[in-house]
């Protein structure tokens, strides 16, 4: 395990440059497995999350080179069923082999799936993954160490409504429609930028795919895709995650590569809440401009509202607002654990079970503490902190960064999940820290 040592109350101050979303990446690397010929990959992050996802596409035969510049050549012209137990060597480690399910069907009439890992912000079930599968012909069946698919009669295409615009079945709808035979309609998707540009690649290697106003998605199977080249679209959530640290730290950060259009939402919060940002073509300035911050109140949702990775960072930052913020966390029933560590700093946030946002959601009358109150501003003080997931640790990080004194933070592999050159990117910003493996 790995601990950094943070000497906090700095301003975090410079320039990041951002690469390809994690979201689209790891997703876009699993399209590349329905090509007969070889795909690139470009602004491809050195994260671990792309680091497993190539180690389990290598393991079915795909030749991977991940080039320092972040190009990625993907081929699969050798495509071949892996051994279960190299498969199961990486079980918990990631989300994305749920999403190998109808690639591999499609090249090797059958599939293996490792148990899936993640972060741990709710129960994360997988049914509407396995029932969309189901719907265009998959046989799934549960094995103690994974799960096995077939589709003895080939995969056809299905008439599909999701119960929520769920990104994760949404992608699984799409990596197994494309080459089913026949017409999918699908109604109730998610449609995130991510998605959209996983349309525009799949689009690139051949499909048909048209997307309605009022979250229907349609697709036209076709016999075989080819390969694709497309630079990734750029991380927003690691975007607003600097964002949230220029803010928390009374800093001033240029994230390069960051754009407006698919920050809107977040943006538009940014200001309510009192930080300054300067939109140019190479990137967003996004600065502290002095002065008491404001509170607000948030509700998370599927796009185009407010991301939920994006509440984690800027909670941080509500704590130096004057005043009441409210957080309805609507998209996971249990994604406020790190606030813990905040309040053990000297943050005033509390958790309600009850939807304390206009509008009820979901988790409402049910046991699932999904909404805070923050109360600020509060003075920060450092601690000794374990990082319990990827955007939750980045705002540990980022309480140290803002706090007096001293922190201890364990467990911050974690968050090299998702952000790439974390350290460096720190450094960069001038914060002032050591960093030790194996605590
Ligand atoms: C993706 O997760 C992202 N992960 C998440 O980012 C992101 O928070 C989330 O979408 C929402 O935008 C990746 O892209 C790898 P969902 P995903 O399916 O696809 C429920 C980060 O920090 N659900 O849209 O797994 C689920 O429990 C990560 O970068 C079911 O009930 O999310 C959740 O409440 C964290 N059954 C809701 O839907 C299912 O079968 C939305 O989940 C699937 C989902």
């Amino acid at each position: 395990m790995s601990k950094i040592t943070v000497s906090g109350g700095k301003p975090l101050k410079g320039r990041v440059d951002l690469k390809g979303a994690k979201n689209l990446v790891t997703k876009a690397m699993v399209a590349a497995l329905l090509g007969d010929g070889p795909s690139e990959l470009r602004d491809v992050p050195f994260i671990s999350d792309v680091e497993i996802v190539s180690r389990l596409l290598q393991l079915h035969g795909v030749q991977i080179n991940h080039a320092e510049d972040g190009t990625m050549s993907l081929d699969p012209s050798n495509v071949k069923s892996a051994r279960m137990v190299d498969i199961d060597a990486h079980a918990g480690s990631s989300r994305i082999p749920i999403l190998f399910c109808g690639p591999l069907l499609h090249q090797l009439g059958e599939a293996f799936i490792p148990g899936l890992g993640g972060c741990h912000i709710g129960d994360r079930p997988i049914d509407y993954h396995f029932e969309v599968l189901r719907n265009f012909g998959a046989v799934i069946e549960e094995l103690p160490n994974g799960t096995r698919l077939s589709a003895p009669k080939g995969l056809k295409g299905a008439k599909i409504s999701l119960p929520y615009p769920s990104v994760g079945a949404t992608e699984q709808v799409l990596l197994t429609a494309t080459r089913a035979e026949g017409l999918t309609e699908l109604s109730g998707a998610a449609i995130e930028p991510e998605i959209m540009d996983l349309i525009a690649i799949l689009q690139k290697m051949g499909a048909i795919i048209s997307v309605d106003t009022d979250r229907v998605i349609r697709i036209e199977g076709v016999k075989r895709l080819g390969g694709y080249s497309h630079r990734a679209l750029f991380d927003r959530n690691e975007a607003a995650s600097w964002a949230a640290a220029a803010l928390a730290t009374k800093g001033d950060i240029f994230v390069g590569g960051a754009r407006q259009q698919e920050l809107t939402t977040f943006l538009n919060v940014f200001r309510k809440v009192g930080g300054a940002f300067d939109i140019s073509d190479e990137g967003i300035r996004f600065w502290h401009p002095g002065g008491d911050l404001n509170p607000v109140v948030i509700e998370t949702d599927v796009h185009p509202g407010f991301m939920t990775d994006w509440q984690q960072p800027l909670v941080v930052a509500l704590t130096q607002a004057k005043g009441l913020s409210i957080v309805h966390e609507t998209v996971y029933e249990n994604r406020f654990g790190f606030t813990d560590a905040l309040v053990e700093m000297g943050a005033q946030i509390q958790i309600y079970r009850e939807c304390l946002g206009g509008t009820p959601c979901r988790f409402g009358q049910r046991n699932f503490n999904h909404s805070a109150v923050i109360s600020g501003p509060t003075p920060l003080k450092g601690a000794d902190i374990r990082v319990p997931d990827l955007r939750g640790g980045f705002s540990h990080m980022v309480a140290a960064l803002a706090a007096e004194g001293v922190s201890n933070v364990t467990n911050v592999q974690l968050i090299s999940r998702g952000y790439e050159h974390f350290l460096q990117k720190l450094t960069d910003l001038g914060a002032d820290f050591t960093y030790s493996e194996n605590e």
